[in-house]
């Protein structure tokens, strides 16, 4: 009965999830809580807890074990009952931490000094292997996305947090088997990946994906997925290279997200809230500041991959160079 019930769950999410989705447990959702929007699944996913609770009748003395808090905005279920409670977090200024998805700790100061106009010249096989297939990909999303820059960034962010996690996840996997160190590189792949869903959640913040546009990143996921795991499994140097022009790329579509910003073709809005937390921006800060120090952090990525690729090509593991654990 249960797992009838969770598949009816189930079900309805992905109905409804291509118009909803968001994190609605985020203070940010509030400002899309408008009927038909792109912040209402919180409410949709709330809306079906009556119907799992009717099935689970008998446990409703044990939910009253579990100290069930209403806080009148929200039902926040804190689990005392297996010692899991999240001690109070603060700003600098003494504010209470809005955020759950990341911690003061996670952010930063972005460094914008960064060359963001560095290029790898291909040299090898596998160099002009990788470019000429970023190159060949790039016709598509310019055909598709033209001067769309915030619906371009945004779908290039549920694809540019692939690899990193990629990576990580078949060097976490290399370390198990093999009994030995990564040398911090899986730490250094896994928060590239991070970095790039939280470029997703800021985007998402300023632009609401269509149907059809969610439908894309679904096929576009399962594909590339499975395309960059065995890409990565049987050739990582180059897959680290393809890597880093995909960031070439990325540089290249923030330069113009930014030029028409300046230019007025894309207005520029005051940031959005976690983006001003995460990177620490002022709290006037606008879109300019945000693509900005996204911008940076794709150069970053840039670097690492593009290092990464160098030390496959020397004919050496990842784990014999300095893994950039937190380089932003
Ligand atoms: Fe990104
Ligand atoms: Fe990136």
């Amino acid at each position: 009965m249960k797992q009838i019930t969770l598949a009816k769950f189930a079900a309805r999410a992905l109905f409804n999830g291509g118009r909803n989705y968001q994190c609605g447990h985020f203070s940010f959702a509030e400002r899309h809580q408008h009927s038909g929007g792109f912040g209402s699944f919180h409410w949709r996913w709330m809306s079906t807890m009556p119907d799992i609770k009717k099935d689970q009748q008998h446990s409703e003395e044990e939910e009253k074990k579990n100290e069930v808090v209403n806080n009148n905005s929200n039902n926040v279920v804190v689990s005392s009952y297996w010692g899991i409670t999240r001690r109070k977090v603060v700003r600098e200024d003494g504010t209470e931490w809005p955020w759950n998805c990341f911690m003061p700790w996670d952010t930063y100061h972005s460094d914008v000094s960064i060359d963001v106009t560095k290029h790898h010249v291909p040299k090898s096989f596998a160099d002009k292997f990788a470019y000429r297939t970023v190159k060949f990909l790039r016709v598509f999303s310019d055909l598709y996305f033209k001067e769309r820059y915030g619906c371009h960034a945004m779908m290039l962010e549920t694809i540019a947090g692939v690899p990193g996690m990629v990576g990580g996840m078949l060097l976490h996997f290399k370390s198990l088997r093999k009994f030995e160190h990564s040398g911090g590189w899986i730490k250094a792949l896994l928060e590239e990946a991070e970095n790039e869903r939280m470029h997703l959640m800021t985007m998402v913040e300023l632009v609401k994906p269509s149907w059809h546009e969610r439908l894309l990143v679904i096929v576009a996921q399962g594909v590339f997925f499975n395309a960059f795991f065995v890409f990565y499994l049987i050739w990582p140097k180059a897959a680290h290279r393809f890597v880093g022009y995909l960031e070439e790329e990325a540089l290249i579509s923030y330069t113009q997200h930014l030029k028409a910003i300046e230019s007025g073709k894309v207005e520029n809005v005051p940031a959005p809230a976690i983006a001003i937390d995460y990177w620490r921006l002022p709290k006037d800060a606008t879109l300019k500041d945000v693509i900005t120090v996204i911008r940076a952090d794709e150069a970053h990525h840039r670097d690492v991959n593009h290092f990464a690729s160098d030390i496959h090509h020397q004919g050496k593991q990842l784990k014999e160079a300095p893994a950039p654990i937190g380089y932003h």
